[in-house]
């Protein structure tokens, strides 16, 4: 299996699950209280973001995917024109494959050619070594450096790492090597708050907790498995919301990822205290079903009703979000309880 069949399979086998999935995941637990004279102007909201030393004109971003074989370069060209034409960020897949073998560095390169002047996030793993990293950024001539941790994507994985001992110790030294701000996210199984002060520790700025409730790369990789015996590790790991949840005050930036549906978990997230929402799977399945021009419509109809939301909600800004009552519901709730949230 070479790592370009792998970037396919990825893409498959994702957009296989996503046409499958029920489309219920526990941002369904959580709803705003509604305020019927807690409404503004519209020409009074702004969408922009701040975090990390990082802006953004809007908390929404094109997550990490792909690129390494000539079919994922070409989705890379469509989501970098994508993100041009709306002004969202956009972060790279796994640059791995272009590490070990550069002869596939144009199937990267386009996230910066097709979007010369907006923000670009290499992704890159926790065993890469600094000088890794370094070229990885250059390519791109990324502003951020996103370095992926995947432990229960790479255990049902057949070719996956088995020694993850050395991944925080690595994130440290990638941190104090490189100019860019490092953001380290997970794949889809969530960032708990210990893992987020260990992240602070480390001098990362920023945690994408990428939880559970999208795109499940342990049934990703056990689907690639012959024979497929790793079902037990569906559904690993801690949804988005609770994740936002358990990070509550532990003084590091965190991105909302996993799950996310609509402007609505959008707003969600941001009230429950992420800086920016990232999507992967759901915006990559639009491309590949409805194509290019589906996609930028669709990035800037979910700007426009954040906006709509952030107006009927009272929130001036993203952060004013956090402001806004929210209650939590059934599992999620459960979640708090057995964590200690209030
Ligand atoms: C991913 N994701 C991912 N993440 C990462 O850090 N490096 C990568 O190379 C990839 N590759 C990848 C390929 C494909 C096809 C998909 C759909 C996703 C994970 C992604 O960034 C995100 O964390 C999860 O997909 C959860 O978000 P969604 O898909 O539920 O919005």
């Amino acid at each position: 299996m070479t790592s370009a069949q792998r970037k396919d399979d990825h893409v498959r086998l994702a957009m296989e699950q996503n046409r499958a999935h029920s489309g219920h995941n526990q941002f369904d637990e959580v709803s705003f209280v509604h305020h019927a004279l807690a409404g503004i102007d519209r020409p009074d909201v702004a969408l922009a973001t701040s975090f990390g030393g990082i802006q953004w004109q809007a908390p929404l971003y094109i997550n990490a995917m792909t690129g390494g074989s000539a079919k994922t370069g070409d989705i890379n060209r469509d989501l970098a024109t994508a993100a041009a034409e709306t002004g969202v960020a956009i972060a790279s897949g796994s640059m791995s494959a272009y590490l070990k073998d550069p002869s596939c560095a144009d199937t990267f390169r386009v996230l910066r050619t097709y979007n010369p002047d907006g923000f670009v996030m290499a992704n890159i793993n926790a065993t890469a070594s600094v000088d890794g990293a370094r070229r990885a950024i250059d390519l791109l001539r990324a502003d951020a450096l996103q370095i992926h941790i995947n432990t229960a994507q790479e255990t049902p994985m057949p070719e996956g790492d088995r020694s993850f001992s050395s991944w925080a110790a690595q994130i440290e030294r990638i941190v104090a090597g490189v100019e860019v701000p490092v953001i380290v996210k997970e794949v889809g199984n969530g960032l708990s708050r210990q893992t987020v002060l260990l992240l602070r520790e480390l001098g990362v700025r920023v945690a994408d907790l990428a939880g559970r409730g999208g795109t499940d790369f342990a049934r990703i990789e056990n689907g690639r498995r012959e024979p497929a015996d790793y079902a037990f590790l569906h559904d690993w790991g801690q949804s988005t919301a609770a994740c936002l949840l358990d990070a509550r005050g532990t003084g590091l930036p965190v991105l909302a990822s996993g799950g996310v549906r609509h402007p609505l978990d959008v707003a969600r997230s941001l009230a429950l205290g992420a800086r920016a929402v990232g999507v992967s799977g759901g915006f990559l399945r639009t491309l590949m079903d409805d194509g290019l021009s589906a996609l930028v419509t669709q990035l800037s109809t979910w700007l426009d009703q954040l906006a709509a939301l952030q107006t009927m909600l009272g929130a001036r800004t993203p952060t004013d979000l956090a402001r806004c009552d929210v209650l939590i519901h059934g599992t999620l709730r459960e979640f708090c309880a057995d964590r200690g949230i209030d």
